[in-house]
């Protein structure tokens, strides 16, 4: 790893963030996911690693992992992981050689990056001809209910979605990736009360939440704690089952 120490959003979080977000036993459903997709051993690009809970596993099944991010905390926690095979660097400049890699991966991380173009010009860069590009939505697929109901309206207000394969897919294509398919990977399946989801916006744990000017916060995300607050049976937990979505897209030869 890089000694340039960087300043980042997620180092508030580098500490909470495997137990706030699954862990191990997450990065490994996901790491198998992309796995199914790969004929042979490759090298794989994990852009925003984190603290490399899908590239240690993926790294388990045969594969030669870089991650890059821009938090130096988080990549202290992936350094226990995949030791010496990290990278402190934006996205949007990537790090890499020209047509190195086989795959890149991004699991929740476009969402975070200020400049699509400038994300998807250097993937389409890195990316052999014939490579892959996989993504993760950071807007998973929600059974409904009452609670979700309410947050699945909150995260459209807020603009969140649009990294769905259904919008991304024609985004990608100036970039010379085409879609092959998009499958649902089974998450969690989570036992929640309409307070313990409202406990959860207000702590702000998740990043949607970090930079949020107030006057969102108070039209859109306070008025969903009241809501979540004022449904029956508040303290009742309700389950929740998220999907997390995982499109993948070839780049052209
Ligand atoms: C939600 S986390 C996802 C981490 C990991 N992919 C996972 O599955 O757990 C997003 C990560 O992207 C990183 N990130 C955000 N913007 C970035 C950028 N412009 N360049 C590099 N990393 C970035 C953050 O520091 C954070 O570690």
């Amino acid at each position: 790893m890089s000694n340039d120490r960087s300043r980042s959003p997620f180092d508030r979080i580098a500490d909470r963030y495997d137990e706030t977000r699954g862990g191990v036993r997450r990065g490994r459903q996901f790491a198998g996911s992309v796995d199914s997709f790969l004929a042979s051993p490759s090298v794989i690009a994990d852009l925003g690693v984190g603290t490399a809970a899908v590239a240690e596993p993926l790294t388990d099944l045969g594969h030669t992992v870089v991650g890059v991010d821009l938090s130096s905390a988080m990549l202290d926690q992936a350094s226990e992981r995949i030791p010496g095979r990290l990278l402190v660097g934006d996205v949007q400049t990537l790090p890499l050689d020209t047509d190195s890699v086989d795959a890149a991966l991004a699991v929740w991380l476009l969402q975070l990056v200020g400049d699509f173009d400038a994300l998807m010009h250097e993937i389409a860069r890195v990316v052999r001809p014939g490579g892959l590009f996989f993504h993760v939505s950071s807007t998973p697929r929600i059974e409904p209910n009452d609670i979700t109901d309410l947050t699945l309206k909150m995260s459209a207000l807020l603009g969140r979605g649009w990294d769905r394969s259904s919008t991304l897919a024609s985004r990608l294509m100036p970039y010379g990736f085409v879609f092959q398919t998009e499958i649902a990977m089974a998450h969690d399946d989570v036992k929640k009360s309409p307070n313990q989801q409202a406990d959860w916006i207000e702590s702000k744990v998740a990043s949607m939440f970090w930079d949020l000017d107030p006057a969102d916060w108070d039209a859109y995300v306070q008025p969903t704690v009241d809501a979540l607050r004022a449904l029956p049976k508040p303290d009742k937990a309700r389950r929740c089952t998220e999907s997390h979505l995982l499109s993948l897209y070839r780049r052209r030869e």
